[in-house]
C-alpha cells in the first residue's frame, strides 16, 4: 500500500443557495485523513458524479418537504453523491481487500469512510459512466413500469441528462421502432442522434411541444419516459396514443426551477385526454427493482455511454452549475486526483 496522505480535500456547503446553485456556495476544505472505526472501509475515490437533484437536498426550505429520498445538507456539511473508488483499508473478514473497486454515496472527498457492509466489489472493466450514470433507472422503468413491447414509439424528456442520453440505447434493444428525446438544448440534437441513438428530436422553448411531437411521431406516442413533469409531461399527454403508458421518473423541471427548495413539480394535465386514450400515468423508482441494474448491465455487453468528465475536485462546484445549466451530455464525472 502507498504511503497515506496525512491530509484530504472534500467539498463542503457553504451557504443554502437561494435560488439555482452557484460556486461560491461551495468550499473546498482541506482535513486530516480520516481512519476507518472497526466495521468501516477507507476508500480513494476515482470518480464521483455531480447531478442536477443535489439541488433539493441544498435548496433554501428543503428541510421542509417530507417524502424526498435524498438527505438534506446544512451549511458545513461535506457533500454527497454517487462516486467510485478503490478500497484502501478493510476489515478483516469483510470480503473485501485493498484496490477492490466499490461504489457509495459519500463523493464529492478524495477518500470516504464507508460502513463494509454497503460496499461489494465491482467489475473494473465496465465504464465509470455506466456505474455512476445511474442509465439503468431508463431500462427498469421500461421493463417494469412501461411495459415496452417491440413496437413501441417511445418520447424521452430530458434526454440529454445521465438517465435520458442512455434510455434512447435501452428502449431500442428492448424493440422500440422509433424514439424520441426533449430537450431545452438545440445544439445537442445532432450529438442525441449520432451518439444517443435518437431518431428524432424536439426542443422545448417557442411554439407547441404537443405539435412538434405529432410531427415527429405522426401515429403518436406508446410510452412516454417523463424526467422533467411540467409543460413537458402535459404535452406527452396531448401527444399520446389510444393505450399509451406514460411513467413519470424525474422531475427535473421542479428539481430545477430558479426559486423554491426544487422540491415539486406542479403541472395541469388535461384529464378528458387521459381519459378519452386510456392512457396509463404512473410515477416510478428504480429502488423497488435494484437487480434490474444488472440486467441492464448484461443488456449493454460492455458498451460504453456517453458521458463528460472534469479533472479537479476543486472544480466540481461549477461542474454543478455547469450541469444545470445543461452544459453537458450525459452523466457528468469529476475525477478528483
Ligand atoms: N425514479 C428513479 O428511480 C430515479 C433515479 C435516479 C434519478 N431520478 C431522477 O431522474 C431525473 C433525471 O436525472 P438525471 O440524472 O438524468 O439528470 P441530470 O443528468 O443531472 O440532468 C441534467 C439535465 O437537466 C436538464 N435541465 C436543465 N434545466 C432544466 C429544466 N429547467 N427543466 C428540465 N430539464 C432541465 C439539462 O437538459 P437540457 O440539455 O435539455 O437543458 C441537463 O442535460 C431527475 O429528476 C432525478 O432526480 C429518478
Amino acid at each position: 500500500m502507498s504511503a497515506l496522505p496525512a491530509t484530504t480535500r472534500e467539498v463542503r456547503l457553504a451557504r443554502r443557495p437561494a435560488g439555482l446553485p452557484r460556486s461560491s456556495d461551495f468550499d473546498v476544505a482541506e482535513v486530516p485523513l480520516p481512519l476507518p472505526a472497526a466495521e468501516e472501509a477507507l476508500v480513494r475515490t476515482t470518480y464521483f458524479r455531480v447531478t442536477a437533484s443535489l439541488r433539493m437536498m441544498i435548496g433554501e426550505g428543503a428541510e421542509s418537504v417530507e417524502g424526498v429520498p435524498f438527505p438534506v445538507l446544512r451549511p458545513g456539511d461535506p457533500v454527497a453523491g454517487g462516486a467510485l473508488g478503490e478500497v484502501v483499508i478493510a476489515p478483516e473478514g469483510s470480503g473485501l481487500k485493498p484496490g477492490d473497486l466499490v461504489a457509495h454515496g459519500a463523493g464529492w472527498r478524495e477518500y470516504a469512510l464507508v460502513p463494509a457492509a454497503e460496499l461489494s466489489p465491482l467489475d473494473p472493466a465496465t465504464d465509470p459512466a455506466v456505474h455512476l450514470g445511474h442509465g439503468w433507472t431508463a431500462y427498469a422503468a421500461l421493463t417494469r413500469a412501461a411495459g415496452i413491447r417491440p413496437g413501441d414509439t417511445v418520447y424521452v424528456t430530458g434526454a440529454t441528462g445521465a438517465i435520458g442520453s442512455v434510455a434512447a440505447l435501452a428502449a431500442r434493444r428492448l424493440g422500440a421502432a422509433r424514439v424520441v428525446g426533449g430537450t431545452g438544448s438545440a445544439a445537442k440534437t445532432e450529438a442525441l442522434i449520432s451518439g444517443c441513438g435518437y431518431d428524432a428530436v424536439v426542443t422545448v422553448g417557442s411554439g407547441s411541444l404537443t405539435d412538434k411531437l405529432a410531427a415527429v411521431a405522426p401515429g403518436g406516442l406508446d410510452v412516454v419516459l417523463d424526467t422533467v413533469g411540467g409543460d413537458q409531461l402535459a404535452a406527452a399527454v396531448g401527444a399520446a396514443r389510444t393505450g399509451a403508458r406514460i411513467v413519470v421518473i424525474g422531475a427535473l423541471s421542479g428539481q430545477l426551477a430558479p426559486n423554491g427548495p426544487g422540491r415539486s413539480a406542479p403541472v395541469s394535465l388535461d384529464s378528458f385526454q387521459l381519459l378519452l386514450k386510456k392512457v396509463t400515468l404512473r410515477g416510478y423508482s428504480a429502488d423497488d427493482h435494484p437487480e434490474a441494474e444488472q440486467e441492464w448491465l448484461d443488456l449493454l455487453d460492455g458498451a460504453t455511454v456517453p458521458h463528460h468528465v472534469v479533472a479537479g475536485i476543486e472544480r466540481a462546484p461549477q461542474a454543478l452549475v455547469d450541469t444545470i445549466a445543461g452544459r453537458y451530455l450525459g452523466p457528468v464525472l469529476v475525477k478528483p486526483f
